[in-house]
């Protein structure tokens, strides 16, 4: 068999080479040459359009007349899996679920499968890093029921393809688009060329056949393996899986989806038997949290459609070195920082000469504005040693001037914290002032004197201006 062609070609300039090279000679870039497969030129025949491939013409059709039951969505069987891509998988549909290896994206697919497999027909788990005989075994641990799942161990792209068109599944996983190499390049599984091709075959695979496909793709820390950041342009969906390895729960994020909301986050608790769905996160957040202890304050965020408590924890201590440092887990340092100066300069707490850490609590990542309240609540109250009362949520974003400014789905929020059993909220009076009442199930304040609205299952809504009156509200 004659080898296809190859070609390197430079990522930045386009620039082409028949040999990989560190340095691209014509733009100077390090490192950009990626191998591609050259395209066969296929003799065009009179009349017939070569913007055709295998006949399938696209024609213009008329919006009316497009059919949107083909938008349904199929069910994984696991509800907070079901919620990050949108309500289910749309059919046909490539989805990349990214994250460091060994944070749970087999056993998750794994279990999503077996389920998938019991109600919308058979499925192919292709596992190029595991054996047949392997993923049996994790199966046994989750104690999988009997439903149409068939394993394959194998790298070889063009052998995947041809076991979906035997099988005729309807769900294909790749685990591990890393392993996967294609015969038609040379280059070694897992450079970017193998990865974009094997995704692109499978796209068409998916498109074609209305089979939707699952790629599993490691990052490290860094992000550097080739793979997952390569891919989010060519993929509908991208999601990924957070989590430190030292905490059982694990967060399932959507950074991309053509047919959902993204940073939808479903939340699993990792177990003996495989990962759970906490349904509860805000439970889970705060389920270890120090009663009337200085330096914690409760925030609610938002994730996608979903609001989560959450708790950011700080400590102030008196540095004993001349540059104070500032840590912050879960949240810029950058956003830390400003908050800090913020503090200093309008609410006059003097953090110059204090070490300052703040965390946020279970391993979450926040990054929202609205969670700027919290953060400057927690600094001032362990600098000035006082805890926030123990039923008392915050959110709201702080402005440069010291100003509180008013941050979206405002009720949302307060509802999650009310249904929590908080009964105070400290939130911006643009939000309470701009409500409609009514708007979305009650929860609407009218005041900032403290007064308890009923439509908020008793949560007391109270609206500051500026972070000095938060703080004297939340201190005094
Ligand atoms: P895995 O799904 O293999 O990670 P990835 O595919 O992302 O590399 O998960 C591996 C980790 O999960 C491993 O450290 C063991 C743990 N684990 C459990 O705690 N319980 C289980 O039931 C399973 C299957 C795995
Ligand atoms: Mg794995």
């Amino acid at each position: 068999m004659k080898a296809p062609k190859t070609l390197f070609v430079c990522q930045e300039c386009g620039s082409q080479a028949p040999k990989w090279m560190g340095r691209c000679v014509d733009c100077g870039a390090w490192n950009s040459f990626v191998e591609e497969r050259v395209a066969e030129a296929v003799p065009a025949a009179a009349g017939a359009s070569r913007y055709t491939p295998g006949g399938l013409a696209a024609t213009a059709r008329l919006y009316e007349d497009v059919d949107v039951a083909s938008a349904m969505r199929l069910s994984t069987g696991i509800d907070e899996f079901d919620r990050v891509l949108g309500g289910g998988i749309v059919p046909g549909s490539l989805v990349l679920l990214g994250g460091e290896p060994g944070i749970g994206k087999s056993t998750l697919l794994l279990q999503a499968a077996a389920r998938f497999a019991e109600t919308c027909g058979p499925v192919l788990y292709s596992s190029g890093e595991e054996s047949e005989h392997q993923v049996k075994l994790r199966g046994e641990r989750l104690g999988l029921g009997r439903a149409p799942l068939y394993l394959l161990s194998e790298t070889c792209l063009e052998r995947i393809l041809e076991e979906v068109a035997r099988i005729r599944p309807a769900l294909v996983i790749v685990d591990s688009v890393q392993t996967v190499f294609s015969l038609k390049l040379q280059s070694a599984p897992g450079s970017i060329g193998q990865v974009r091709e094997a995704a692109t075959q499978l796209l068409f695979a998916a498109k074609g056949q209305n089979i939707p496909v699952f790629l599993v793709g490691h990052v490290t820390k860094d992000g550097s393996l080739a793979g997952p950041k390569a891919l989010e342009h060519i993929v509908d969906t991208v999601l990924y899986f957070e989590g430190e390895h030292h905490h059982a729960h694990r967060i399932v994020r959507a950074v991309k989806n053509r047919f959902g909301a993204v940073s939808e986050l479903g939340v699993f608790e990792m177990t003996g038997s495989g990962l759970h769905p906490v349904p509860n996160p805000s439970a889970l957040f705060l389920a270890e949290r120090p009663a009337a202890t200085p330096g914690s304050a409760v925030v609610c965020c938002l994730e996608g459609s979903r609001p989560i408590l959450v708790e950011v924890q700080a400590l102030v201590s008196t540095s004993s070195f001349g540059n104070a440092r500032r840590t912050a887990i879960g949240i810029d340092v950058n956003r830390v920082s400003l908050l800090l100066a913020v503090l200093e300069k309008r609410a006059g707490l003097a953090l110059l000469g204090e070490d300052v850490f703040v965390n946020v609590a279970g391993g979450i990542t926040v990054d929202e504005p609205a969670a700027d309240l919290g953060v400057a609540a927690a600094v001032a109250s362990s600098f000035r040693n006082r805890p926030v009362s123990t039923g008392t949520a915050v959110f709201g974003e702080v402005g440069l001037g010291g100003e509180i400014r008013a941050i979206t789905q405002a009720s949302r929020r307060v509802r999650e914290a009310a249904q929590m059993g908080f009964t105070r909220c400290l939130l911006p009076k643009g939000n309470i002032d701009t409500h409609e009442p009514g708007a979305d199930g009650g929860c609407q304040g009218g005041a900032s004197t403290p007064a308890a609205t009923p439509g908020c299952q008793g949560c007391q809504l109270i609206g500051v201006r500026t972070i000095g009156e938060a703080l004297d509200l939340l201190f005094n």
